[in-house]
């Protein structure tokens, strides 16, 4: 019998195998000081484009005041407990019920964290009779959502609405065998290659199948839509999204996250959501926070103009350089290069080091083997200088891609990881 720990020894994982080269630098690196368009990065000034603080909430003084505030007057513990148990309060009661409001559902309930809070509801929305239908390239809190669940699923290939439809036919069948019901699940915002969930699509698909829609909305969430509301707003089916999640990681600059749907659908999670009636309820800090940060989403539109303003200015800058920026319709904004992971490494070093440009770099296996994706996210602290910079430094880092730099520079790397 072999020790639980040989094969974890063996074999460190897909990424983990890289951690000797990239811990530090390209994964778990250090940013420093204030959250902002402009952050230190091993000491040098950096443009970040890698922080998900859309609307460059995170360091207004006003946010600060109220967060600063709130731990004064509860500290980072009230309330303790469960929701259900000890840990509710007037403020939460609020929160949820302007987040319902503004996301036009009936009822919201709070979540202490997004991704358990996906996977719990999807844990208590579908049964073991009811078939799941979910996109592939699905968030992995959605992937772990239906890993919990004990019925049937299928995947239908990514924002493919033949491929939904076949495996709507699929489900339906195999609903009538089991006398359960249908969950489709998709995305307002793919976060990796920033396309847009199909979602209009997809509810016209509610004319010919019988079947309820969650959708992850965490980065249209503040972004996208006449009043930020979302990707649903945007695509003008809110109505038609059965139940719809957003998380405070990003737009709101906090932690947290909440479910919006039919109060009777609310209040049924309120009492079935594992990941939140066996867990700490969000601390007052977020909960007071998160209600400065919406107020200030509704009544500051200028906030969300202002990041349009760079991500249309960086998206069409890449576009008329030639690059390859995918579908996206979100800021999300993915360049997409042809290279090995040693040569992204020696650019992303490059960019970083020669260029004080950081972005994230994304490679083989969350995308296909050869392929470079620098994900960059605008924020609405960002101004169209940092993107004229970074447009430069682009069109550098490629040229020296395309002419073997990087190449040469890695071959050592690219020789010990056997590449
Ligand atoms: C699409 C998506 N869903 C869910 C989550 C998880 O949310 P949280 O950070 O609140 O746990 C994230 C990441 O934040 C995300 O990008």
């Amino acid at each position: 019998m072999r020790d639980l720990f040989d094969r974890i020894l063996e074999n460190k994982g897909p990424l983990g195998r890289w951690a000797s080269q990239a811990e530090g630098y390209f994964v778990f690196p250090k940013l420093e000081g204030p959250i902002s368009n402009r952050m230190k990065f091993q000491g040098k000034d950096v443009i970040t484009w890698s922080i998900n603080d859309y609307l460059g909430l995170a360091n207004r003084p006003e946010v600060k005041k109220v967060d600063g505030e709130a731990a004064l007057e509860y500290g980072a513990a009230f309330p303790m407990g469960a929701r259900m148990m000890s840990g509710h309060t007037e403020f939460h009661e609020q929160l949820e019920q302007e987040l319902a409001t503004f996301v036009s559902k009936e009822s919201a309930y709070l979540l202490n964290f997004g991704y358990q809070g996906v996977m719990s509801a999807i844990d208590a929305l579908a049964s073991k009779d009811d078939i799941i239908v979910y996109d592939v390239d699905s968030h992995a809190c959605i992937i772990d959502g239906v890993r919990l669940h004990m019925g049937k699923r299928f995947t239908f290939k990514h924002n493919d609405i033949e491929s939904l439809e076949k495996n709507l036919e699929r489900a339906t069948k195999m609903a009538q065998q089991t006398g359960g019901g249908i969950l489709v699940i998709s995305e307002g915002v793919f976060g990796m290659r920033g396309e847009q969930g199909k979602l209009k699509e997809i509810v016209a698909l509610k004319k010919k199948f019988n079947f309820r829609l969650l959708v992850d909305d965490a980065h249209g969430f503040g972004t996208l839509g006449k009043t930020g509301a979302g990707a649903g707003e945007e695509q003008g089916i809110q109505d038609d999204i059965d139940v719809y999640f957003a998380t405070f990681a990003k737009s709101m600059a906090g932690i947290g996250a909440f479910l919006a749907a039919d109060k009777e659908i609310i209040d049924y999670l309120k009492y079935n959501l594992r990941s939140q009636m066996f867990a700490k309820s969000l601390p007052m800090i977020y909960v007071k926070g998160a209600l400065k940060r919406l107020d200030m989403l509704r009544t500051m539109p200028q906030l969300k103009a202002k990041l349009w303003e760079n991500v249309n200015a960086l998206q069409n800058g890449l576009k008329e350089r030639g690059f390859d920026i995918g579908n996206t319709s979100s800021c999300v904004t993915p360049v997409y290069l042809n290279g090995s992971i040693p040569e992204a490494m020696a650019l992303v070093r490059d960019l970083r080091e020669n260029y004080g440009i950081f972005c994230s770099i994304v490679v083989y296996p969350v995308i296909p083997k050869g392929l470079i994706l620098l994900r960059m996210i605008p924020t609405a602290t960002h101004t169209l200088e940092d993107v004229a910079v970074t447009l430069e430094a682009f069109s550098a880092i490629r040229e020296r891609l395309q002419n073997g730099t990087y190449k040469r520079l890695s071959a050592a790397v690219a020789a010990a990881m056997g590449e």
